[in-house]
């Protein structure tokens, strides 16, 4: 184990960048593998706001200077290398330098001979950046501890004593895994802005979603939207709207269960004046106030049969009759229309038509629950805590780890719209610069969430892994190359994860 010799070595220097920005030793045998191959320019490893040509940056934090100078030879060609002895001095580089990858003794003094101080040093980075790889260096004795460290977040270990070649490598694919990770980032900013109407998502179901929004919005056909409450329905049908041709014409929206049975009909077709009580002036429906354009028949399931059988001509025909008109009015509106009811149920009990079903349903696009698209929950909640951070002057906020566990155990029965409330509600009633499990009102989650950790990470895996592939179409040797792990591993990974490959060649 670690000696307990405290030393006040570089950090002074590190601190204030002159140490740390060693160029001139000579390029090792080993330490020429460290260098990102050739031509991979899309990969950057050069931490956020380094000047071109900077190496990405290390932190040590290890009180034996031995052992630091041993390391710090090895890998200053490669890397910038900060060094700390303890805890606060290893705090105050991370927070001035902010580096990818960290390499951890967990005996730290004032106790060396506990691993006290090194956990508290894990949280406490983790919590300035959740994404930090930290790789703990332990002793053999220290294994169980080290696990307790991944449980608590930390990306690796190592066992003492550490061979060179290994710990090499390990960090080359820290760094690596980053990178991809910032890409991988980069990339949803850009799908989710350019995207489906801010629609967010890159799972499976998501993907095959957005392609089939994709292929219906140029075609004029109706659409039936399904999907449990709050998971993106409406959201769906607008961006049905805005990528197809009536882009330009009105989306006109109606809440078929909000409105009584009574003013159901004339709300949709509109009315003559006089035509009933109250009718002092003649109105256009929302069918004609959405002509050029498209409808968006909100809780299709709940339009009583009469209506059923009028909205069934004017599909047929194009055509409606407002209420006491006296001649047809030709009309070109789309209709897209959701339901979050069993309408082959209606069917079989009579209260839905048949053929209005299959007049409305030409198209079924189905939106799966939040829990079924993996990966997605923290893209969204990442993605609704940048906006309403932004939007109530709190820019900067962030998740707490407690936070992004209970995100990822909650089964979320109100779908995206639960997140974004609660996310809303967090970045009101929260106080500190981190989100909290309980500013969320979510369970926190006690000693069992190493199970949670390891979904998130696999979750992670399996988009980095996806990416990879689909960069390279389906090209095994490639995708692993560039994910630096060996073809039978990703194959073996794969399998675990559950990916096809065939499905990701395009
Ligand atoms: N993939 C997504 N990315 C970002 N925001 C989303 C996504 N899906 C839904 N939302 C947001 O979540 C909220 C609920 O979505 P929406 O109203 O479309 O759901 P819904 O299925 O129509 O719900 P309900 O059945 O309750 O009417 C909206 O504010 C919407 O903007
Ligand atoms: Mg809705």
């Amino acid at each position: 184990m670690i000696n307990g010799k405290s030393t006040s070595f570089e950090e002074r220097d590190a601190l204030d960048g002159r140490s740390s920005f060693v160029t001139s030793e000579p390029r090792t045998e080993s330490s020429a593998i460290m260098a990102p191959p050739e031509g991979r320019t899309s990969l950057d490893l050069r931490p956020k706001g380094a000047v071109p040509g900077d190496k990405p940056v290390l932190l040590m934090v290890d009180d034996d200077e031995e052992i630091r100078a041993q390391l710090r030879w090895a890998l200053v060609s490669s890397y910038t290398v900060l060094q700390a002895s303890d805890r606060s001095t290893a705090i105050k580089l991370f927070q001035a330098h902010r580096p990818g990858v960290v390499l951890l003794d967990l005996g730290l003094p004032p106790h060396p001979g506990t691993p006290e101080e090194g956990l508290a040093a894990l949280t406490q980075i983790l919590d300035l950046e959740c994404r930090t790889k930290v790789v703990i260096v332990s002793g053999q004795s220290e294994r169980a501890v080290a696990l307790r460290a991944v449980g608590a977040g930390a990306y690796d270990f190592l066992c003492k004593p550490v061979g060179l070649d290994e710990l090499k490598a390990r960090l080359a694919r820290c760094f690596h895994v980053a990178s991809l990770e910032r890409d991988y980032r980069d990339l949803q900013r850009r799908l989710s802005v350019d995207g489906f109407a801010g629609m967010v998502g890159n799972s499976p179901p998501m993907q095959a979603l957005f392609a089939s929004i994709r292929k219906v919005a140029t075609t004029e056909a109706p659409v039936l939207i399904l999907g449990e409450s709050g998971t993106g329905k409406e959201i769906a049908a607008r961006a049905i709207h805005q990528h197809g041709t009536r882009r330009a014409g009105p989306f006109v929206a109606i809440n078929c269960s909000a409105i009584p049975e009574s003013l159901l009909e004339s709300e949709l077709f509109g009315h003559e004046k006089g035509a009933f009580t109250g009718a002092q002036s003649q109105r256009k429906g929302r069918i004609e106030q959405a002509d050029g354009g498209t409808l968006f028949l909100d809780e299709i399931g709940e339009v009583p049969l009469p209506v059923q059988v009028k909205l069934l001509r004017f599909l047929q025909e194009q055509t409606i009759e407002r209420v006491g008109g006296k001649g047809e009015i030709r009309v070109d509106t789309r209709v897209l229309a959701a339901t979050h009811v069993d309408l082959e149920k209606g069917m079989r009990e009579g209260t839905f038509r048949e053929d209005f079903f299959y007049r409305l349903a030409v198209v079924r696009l189905v939106l799966a629950p939040l829990r079924a698209r993996d990966g997605d929950l923290r893209l969204i909640a990442q993605s609704f805590l940048h906006r309403f951070s932004a939007e109530n002057g709190r820019s900067g906020l962030t998740f707490g780890q407690d936070a992004l566990r209970a995100i990822l155990r909650h089964p979320w029965p109100g779908n995206v719209r639960e997140l974004q409330n609660r996310v809303r509600r967090a970045v009101i009633m929260g106080e500190g610069p981190r989100l909290s499990a309980e500013d969320l009102e979510l369970e926190a989650g006690g000693e069992g969430t190493v199970l949670t950790l390891k979904e998130a990470r696999e979750d992670l895996e399996r988009n980095l892994i996806r990416d990879a592939l689909k960069r390279h179409g389906g090209r095994i040797a490639m995708a692993a190359s560039e994910l630096g792990v060996s073809r039978p591993s990703l194959y073996d990974l794969m399998g675990k994860l559950g990916l096809d490959r065939e499905a990701l060649k395009g």
